[in-house]
């Protein structure tokens, strides 16, 4: 098993597990200073691209986002969402799975789904590909609005065998998306790996957000996230500056001159 994965397992009841989003080089470097698992989420679709669902976001954007994420990334653990419809039937999640990897040398794939994907999953692990799994929202089958999953008896006993179902299949971690603070803890406490919640409550093992969202990028409010820092009044400082800069002359001034 990967020494890095071999490091998150042993993280579980012991210290909570920092996970976050990248699309860059340059925003990898500094997260992977303060992360155990570095996320190329396809929420790059929404987040860079502006598109409404993750479900237009393709194996090749991943492909080079992950190029350009490993370049900053050192010591976390690299994942790469595998996107929509690149892993319809074992062979082509394979096959797709290995073009990312040979790529852009991560660790492991996430997938999203649980009971539906198991065979898929199985076969990623026989051929030794490390797998992260995702539970509660999956924005790759979302069909209208984004609510909260545990809501009923029905949901929450098949999410918990979801999660059981996943262990067994091989994932070494699941990240649980918008599920209910008690069902989070159950399913936390029902499972060896460690679970990495996102608006899934602080029972869960670790915890990942989108970076830009923690950071202040994004305007939309969202109930799980917290605004950390408003860095877009940083940049604005800076934009601001050089604007004035450029219109009264000052720059480039003989120093930034060839
Ligand atoms: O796509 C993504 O960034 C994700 C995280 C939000 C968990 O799946």
């Amino acid at each position: 098993m990967n020494n890095k994965i071999k490091k998150i397992l042993s993280k579980k009841n012991k210290t909570k597990i920092i996970c976050l989003t990248s699309y860059s080089k340059n925003i990898s470097e500094i997260l992977d200073k303060y992360s155990d698992i570095i996320l190329v989420g396809d929420s790059l679709g929404s987040v860079l691209y502006s598109y409404n669902t993750t479900k237009n976001v393709t194996l090749n954007m991943m492909i080079e986002h992950s190029k350009s994420v490993r370049q900053g990334v050192k010591k976390s653990l690299m994942v790469v969402d595998m996107p929509y419809n690149s892993y319809n039937s074992k062979s082509e999640a394979l096959k797709n799975a290995k073009k990312i990897i040979k790529y852009s040398k991560a660790d492991a794939v996430k997938l999203e789904g649980g009971k539906k994907i198991l065979s898929i999953i199985k076969h990623l692990r026989k051929n030794k590909i490390n797998v992260m799994g995702h539970l509660g929202i999956l924005p790759q089958s979302q069909i209208g609005k984004f609510r909260f999953k545990g809501k009923t008896t029905f949901e929450r006993k098949r999410l918990l065998n979801d999660a059981l179902l996943l262990q067994g299949s091989g994932v070494f971690s699941i990240v649980l998306e918008c599920i209910e603070t008690k069902l989070a803890k159950e399913i936390t406490k029902n499972l060896k790996i460690p679970t990495i919640g996102i608006g899934s409550s602080v029972n869960c093992d670790g915890q990942v957000l989108v970076t830009d969202d923690l950071v202040g990028l994004n305007l939309t409010p969202i109930k799980f996230v917290k605004k950390f820092y408003d860095i877009r009044k940083h940049f604005e400082i800076a934009i601001k500056k050089f604007s004035k800069e450029v219109k009264n002359k000052t720059y480039p001034s003989r120093k930034f001159s060839y």
